[in-house]
């Protein structure tokens, strides 16, 4: 793979590309090998009269486009359509294809589309391939392609989105020159393994689902205005994001690492749910403007936010079943809305925690967390929400807060978790009485 990987960044220095090898071996990387010997940048001259004319937001006068070649919509239906534009080096208007009957869609000598291209619907569509195209206006939109294999948009310039889902057998795609402008990509449920390599500063969405054979999703993106997304793809994903600086909302899942090293600024929420990884850093995060959620990370080990100081929502810490002790807060001030805190640990310590605005659960199987302990050393006086409930093996308490932090109600059950470890031992019990029952020679 490496010398391969190489040769392409050599050859066409590539801003954006999605490697995608294909599943099986012997394919390869064919998608880049057919390409490199064409060259890569096309008459200079006519790309900045083009470059000139977007940047004045002025499209070419439709006069100098024939008729044919300009309509709001083409609506393709099969290899007779595609046909009739062949020879329009740009269209104008959005290009729709739905029910196509053929296998190949072949954008001939196109360059340049003005609206998005839209492909759908058409269960025969294997390839799809535009070797002269440039740029498309709006979104490259494939769905619901259940035979499409390969896209080759060997010159691609600029796009405004990706979306493509329910792609399953889509394993090879090929931009072998630097795609720019893209604002939003939306990759869902297809055979591609690695997503890479792409230099865009900021995203308005990211979002990678269901690819099951994705390995490596990795970029340069600094900023994501809107959604962040990466969820149920290979269970050996790898997720490379290490300029990202500020994001909007995260949600990360299944998961076996992340690198988010440079992440400072989570306006709405972040979520980190049922990943393999062993250890998630986030070394620069400082805010969090919503709800700040770590579940289900069956391996995590060590979990570290040395500067995290103010989460504006909700902090929830849950069944994270190797973590022994809630102590990677050490900057953390202020929490907007309730805490939960669940699973086996046997220790919090958060030592510079004024203001929890929200309620508090606590629940613990381990048997050494103290209930009391902790709503003595200060839960009561930081949480604000009314009611703080802790349950540990030993005990189980919940109190009744008023807004100035004065207990005004106190339920405590010595015995509650240790009465159900009763039932259970008593279940256990019973059956040793039948087994000895059974065992008893003659009964
Ligand atoms: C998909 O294409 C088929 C065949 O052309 C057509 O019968 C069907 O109505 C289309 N479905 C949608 C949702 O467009
Ligand atoms: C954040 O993303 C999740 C999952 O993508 C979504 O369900 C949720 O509505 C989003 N929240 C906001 C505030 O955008
Ligand atoms: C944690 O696990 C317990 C027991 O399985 C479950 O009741 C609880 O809902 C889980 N908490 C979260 C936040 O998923
Ligand atoms: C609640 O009541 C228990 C038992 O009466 C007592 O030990 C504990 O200190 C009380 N807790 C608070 C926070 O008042």
């Amino acid at each position: 793979m490496r010398p391969i990987v190489i040769y392409i960044l050599v050859i066409s220095s590539i801003c954006f590309k999605i490697n995608a090898f294909s599943m099986t071996k012997h394919t390869g990387n064919k998608a880049f090998e057919d390409y490199p010997q064409k060259a890569t940048t096309p008459s200079r001259d006519l790309l900045a009269v083009l470059d000139t004319k977007v940047s004045t937001g002025e499209r070419p006068k439709s006069k100098s486009i024939p008729q044919k070649c300009s309509k709001p919509e083409h609506i393709i239906r099969n290899e007779g359509d595609m046909k009739q534009l062949e020879d329009c080096t740009t269209i104008e208007g959005d290009i729709v294809v739905d029910g196509y009957t053929d296998t190949v869609l072949d954008f001939g000598a196109t360059k340049h589309v003005w609206g998005d291209i839209k492909v759908q619907n058409s269960s025969n569509v294997a390839r799809v391939e535009g070797l002269e195209l440039e740029r498309i206006g709006g979104s490259s939109s494939f769905l619901f392609l259940t035979a499409l294999s390969t896209i080759r948009l060997p010159r691609l310039k600029t796009m405004q989105s990706i979306n493509w889902q329910v792609l399953p057998i889509l394993s090879s795609v090929s931009f072998n020159s630097e795609v720019s402008s893209l604002e939003t990509i939306i990759i869902s449920d297809t055979a591609l393994t690695h997503f890479t390599g792409f230099d865009t500063q900021s995203l308005n969405v990211l979002n990678i689902n269901n690819n099951r054979y994705m390995e490596l999703v990795e970029s340069d993106v600094e900023e994501i205005t809107g959604e962040l997304s990466i969820t149920s793809n290979a269970k050996n994903v790898q997720i490379n994001l290490p300029n990202l600086k500020n994001a909007k909302n995260i949600t990360v899942r299944d998961a076996e690492s992340v690198d988010l090293r440079n992440l400072k600024n989570v306006e709405v929420s972040a979520g980190f749910i049922e990943n393999s990884f062993k250890e998630l850093h986030l070394p620069k995060l400082q805010h969090v403007g919503g709800t700040f959620g770590i579940m289900k990370n069956d391996m995590v080990q060590i979990l570290d936010f040395p500067e995290l100081s103010e989460i504006e929502g909700g902090l929830i810490i849950a069944n994270n079943t190797r973590i022994q002790s809630i102590s990677f807060f050490p900057e953390l001030k202020g929490i907007g809305g309730a805490i939960r805190f669940e699973g086996e640990f046997s220790d919090i310590q958060l030592e510079e925690l004024q203001v929890v605005r929200g309620s508090a659960l606590v629940r613990t199987s381990s048997g050494t967390f103290d209930c009391n302990n902790w709503l003595k050393f200060g839960a009561s006086s930081i949480v604000r929400g009314g009611v703080i409930e802790c349950f540990s093996n030993k005990h189980s308490q919940t109190i009744h807060v008023n807004e100035e932090g004065r207990v005004v109600k106190n339920i405590t059950d010595i015995n509650s978790f240790s009465s159900k470890s009763n039932a259970a031992n008593l279940k256990y019990s019973l059956f040793s009485l039948f087994m000895a029952l059974l065992m008893i020679p003659g009964l």
